[in-house]
């Protein structure tokens, strides 16, 4: 008997834009397959539930099992639920391993190689209920074309590149993302003009590496030419419609001249960098296998001072990595007080298995991370305070992004510097690029009002 009732999923995504979008794509295919969102509804009516998992730090592997613990409950009120789990974690034998023998509710496990896939492996589950665990070690050449459900109609994500061949000696994500892709650049502004005519303003180009992009287009006599990431932003600041143009995540050792210039340049590309440094140390760099010094950062980030004087420059740093001394420590402290960062993520080294870093002898004592992080924390924050007071009194074109999940007539949006701003407004105005005077800086905000 055919079926005829609306089915729901539910997606829970962790870790990175690179899943968020993933994700994206994942929701894009079920809604083409029928399904739709399970908005706020009962556990019971939710056909499949996905979770897209992340395995950076400890910690995420953590909540993942917490989750899946949960959805033992929720698969035992739903028998014809389907559970799946995908993304960085299922990439590593050890953790299907685990989801086998200890969680016999997840019915599919897939990887970050084989997305393309779901809606086969999802019919093939329907159809014949057994257990599908299909995790490829590495992908094909990246698919295109693939649907995408986006969180924002005003703003995207743009897969440029996938995978990583830098081999940090704390990270997983090589091992989890493959090899360096690069997409085909003329697919790339295909898909941007596509999104400016869909009414998108902002674009994030996301890889692990974007400046390492090394795509192909033609040139004008119809030759294949090599272009690079910069080649890129120019590109895209062509297109009509775009506004603004960010990427994630650029590596130090990649940020050539070129594309700095292009902050220059290009005047859609917006005046924020996220540039981790990971230790101001270069001994720690070193044992890192970061390919920089704590100078050669310092050096970028002069020069990025000098071509936009007024960008803001966010970063991650790790605390506790093996071997940190209070010397190389203090190192750290010296270069975020150089810098001046607008903002930054710090983290607690976590031993991540099957890295080079797992075998380092000298791990650091966890009370002497915590006490390097809280400190750490303090200065960054501070800085943080100052920089934002900055912003007191200055005109601000900002990207309305919605309201506050506590008070419907605050609503938010973020400068091009990518700072967030609260401010008394109205529900027309989500979407849109409007100014706003700066009346407070706080610590993770700005306050303001319309003008
Ligand atoms: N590709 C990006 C970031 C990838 S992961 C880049 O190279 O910059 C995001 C951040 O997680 C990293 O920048 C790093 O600061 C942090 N991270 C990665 N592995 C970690 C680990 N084992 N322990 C603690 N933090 C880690
Ligand atoms: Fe991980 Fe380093 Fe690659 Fe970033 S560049 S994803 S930190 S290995
Ligand atoms: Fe996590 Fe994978 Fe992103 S490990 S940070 S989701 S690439």
């Amino acid at each position: 008997m055919e079926d005829n009732r609306e089915k729901f999923y539910s997606i829970v995504t962790l870790g990175c834009q690179m899943n968020e979008h993933d994700s994206e794509i994942l929701a894009g295919m079920l809604e083409k397959m029928g399904y739709a969102e399970n908005k706020g509804k009962n556990d019971k009516d939710i056909d499949i539930a996905i979770i897209n998992t992340c395995s950076v730090r400890e910690n995420a592997d953590k909540r993942f099992f917490g989750m899946l613990g949960q959805l033992k409950k929720s698969k035992e009120n739903n028998t014809n639920m389907v559970v799946a789990v995908c993304g960085c974690m299922m990439q590593q034998q050890h953790i299907v391993d685990t989801v086998k023998s200890k969680y016999p509710w997840v019915d599919l496990v897939f990887g970050t190689h084989n997305i393309h896939e779901f809606p086969k492996l999802l019919t093939n589950i329907l159809s014949e209920r057994k257990k599908i665990i299909d995790v490829w070690e590495d992908g094909c050449e990246i698919i295109e074309g693939l649907p995408s459900k986006r969180l924002y109609p005003f703003k995207a994500l743009v897969d440029v590149m996938t995978g990583c061949n830098n081999f940090c000696t704390y990270c997983i994500v090589p091992y989890t993302r493959g090899r360096e892709k690069s997409r085909n650049m003329e697919e790339i502004l295909k898909e941007v003009r596509n999104l400016a005519a869909d009414g998108v303003k902002e674009v994030m180009l996301l890889g692990q590496n974007v400046n390492s992009y090394q795509g192909t287009t033609i040139d004008d006599s119809g030759n294949h030419i090599k272009t690079d990431f910069a080649d890129l932003i120019y590109k895209i600041n062509d297109i009509e419609g775009i506004e603004r143009i960010r990427f994630m995540t650029s590596h130090p050792k990649d940020l050539s001249d070129k594309l700095i210039q292009a902050y220059g340049d290009c005047d859609k590309l917006c005046n924020h960098i996220h540039l981790p440094v990971q230790s101001g140390s270069g001994n720690i760099l070193k044992r890192m296998n970061r390919k920089y010094t704590k100078d050669d950062y310092l050096l970028l980030v002069k020069k990025l001072k000098k071509t936009v004087p007024e960008i803001a420059i966010t970063t991650d740093i790790i605390v506790g990595f093996p071997g940190e001394t209070e010397e190389d420590f203090n190192e750290t402290l010296d270069l975020v007080g150089k810098v001046r960062y607008d903002s930054a993520f710090t983290f607690l080294y976590s031993i991540r298995k099957g890295t080079p870093a797992e075998s380092f002898k000298d791990q650091v004592p966890e009370h002497v991370k915590h006490d390097r992080f809280n400190r750490l924390v303090d200065l960054l924050n501070g800085i943080t305070l100052e920089k934002n007071k900055a912003y007191e009194g200055k005109l601000e074109k900002v990207l309305v992004e919605g309201s506050s999940k506590t008070n419907n007539k605050t609503f938010t949006g973020r400068t091009e510097s990518s700072k967030i701003v609260n401010f008394q407004g109205n529900k027309d105005m989500v979407g849109k690029i409007i100014n706003v005077r700066v009346k407070e800086g706080k610590t993770f905000s700005l306050f303001g009002e319309i003008e």
